[in-house]
């Protein structure tokens, strides 16, 4: 039974619109949604190595007393997962154990889990059922909705992938109990995303709680109105054509970022460093004026990043970035900003532009770094 404390976001597409369950023990709610739907009893459950680690006991009993057949599959913890390798490894399980168009393959973990497991789902037998349960504040906010799954290949970032709906999401908060605190913070990356992207009532709220974001009732209802921004924004954009770039903010620079630093830094982070370089950008372009640079920067640099991302190779970082799946005709299509909730798409910059946003964005974090606490 759903209980009055679980909150339900719907994402109304076209086709196969689906719900996503917010809410502190909502897990208990899925066999009978699963039955409720009508969904294929044999699954496969791929839970990421950390989660399968404190949680297994819960996620063993939750799924044994619904289904006909069932697997777990452990996929090791990092980004490196998110591979062909690993794809390899998780189809060659899904035929040796004889599963086939009939499988509901459920992904539990943080936004690796969701991209791999996702694009797993998506081309196995040219599509099965799906359901996400992330677990980390990075996929709870962003992404495990939305449809986005794929795969890192080299250097480049999710250069493959699909657009891969899934039957239902479940946002079960008591999972961020065991989640480190440096993934959490990882997270917010996301979060001040949202507060970019939404209004002033979001961003000055995110930035006077941000000391408290972590408590419980304020952490659901953060999710909650990331994923209810989110999932407005898929809906009117399913497939990326024109609005849903907005939700790139920052993420043009970030690929770059993690791309450079062979992906050993966190997403989260990156995303955090690569909005302060939109936002250094945006000004160096003269669309945000210095007043609103000085007020939107004071969010991103609340979080103390790294210090490589205070030295890193522009030149690398510019030829990554035109290498891009976003770069268009030989130009970067950055998506900057000119005031909360005003967010410009496909605008270029000349090679001296990028630098300079480059420079001050180091420049800034290094400060940042250095300042006293
Ligand atoms: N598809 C999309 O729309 C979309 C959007 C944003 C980001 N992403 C992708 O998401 C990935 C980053 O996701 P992430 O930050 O969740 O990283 P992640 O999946 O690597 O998880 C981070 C770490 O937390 C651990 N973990 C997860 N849940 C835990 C829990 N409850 N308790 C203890 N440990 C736990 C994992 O083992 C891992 O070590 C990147 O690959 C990024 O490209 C995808």
């Amino acid at each position: 039974m759903i209980s009055l404390s679980t909150k339900k976001v719907l994402v109304p597409l076209k086709e196969n619109s689906y719900q996503v369950f917010i809410g502190s023990s909502i897990l208990s709610i899925l066999p009978d949604e699963i039955k409720r739907r009508n969904l294929n009893k044999n699954l496969i459950i791929a839970v990421d190595g950390n989660v399968w680690y404190y949680h297994q006991e819960k996620i063993k009993n939750l799924f044994t007393q619904i289904a006909c057949k069932i697997f777990f599959y452990i996929v090791p913890p990092g980004e490196k997962s998110k591979s062909y390798l690993e794809l390899n490894e998780f189809y060659t399980h899904l035929l040796n154990n004889g599963f086939g168009r009939d499988t509901l393959i459920i992904g539990i973990g943080g936004g690796v889990i969701g991209d791999l497991i996702g694009f797993a789902t998506a081309t196995f037998m040219r599509g099965v059922q799906l359901v996400h349960i992330p677990t980390t504040l990075l996929a709870s906010v962003d992404s495990s909705i939305g449809g986005k799954t794929g795969i890192n290949f080299g250097k480049r970032k999710n250069i493959i992938g699909a657009f891969y709906q899934p039957k239902a999401v479940f946002i079960d908060t008591d999972f961020l109990d065991t989640l480190p605190l440096e993934e959490k913070i990882s997270g917010l990356g996301e979060v001040i995303k949202y507060a970019f992207l939404s209004d002033y009532d979001l961003f000055n709220f995110v930035e006077k709680k941000f000391n408290s974001l972590f408590d419980k009732k304020i952490i659901q209802e953060i999710i909650l109105k990331s994923v209810s921004i989110k999932a407005a924004i898929v809906a009117q954009d399913e497939k990326e054509s024109s609005l849903r770039k907005i939700l790139n903010f920052g993420h043009t620079f970030a690929h770059a970022f993690e791309s450079e630093m062979n992906f050993r830094v966190k997403h989260g982070e990156a995303v955090v460093a690569g909005m302060i370089a939109a936002l250094f950008l945006s000004n160096e372009l003269n669309l945000l004026s210095n007043q609103n640079l000085e007020k939107f920067l004071s969010l991103p640099l609340k979080i103390k990043l790294p210090l490589k991302f205070a030295s890193m190779n522009k030149g690398n970082i510019y030829d990554i970035m035109h290498s891009d799946k976003k770069s268009s005709s030989g130009k970067i299509n950055f998506v900057l900003i000119s005031d909360i909730g005003n967010i410009l798409l496909d605008v270029h910059a000349n090679k001296k532009e990028i630098f300079n946003a480059l420079q001050k964005t180091e420049d800034a974090i290094h400060k940042n770094l250095i300042k006293p606490l």
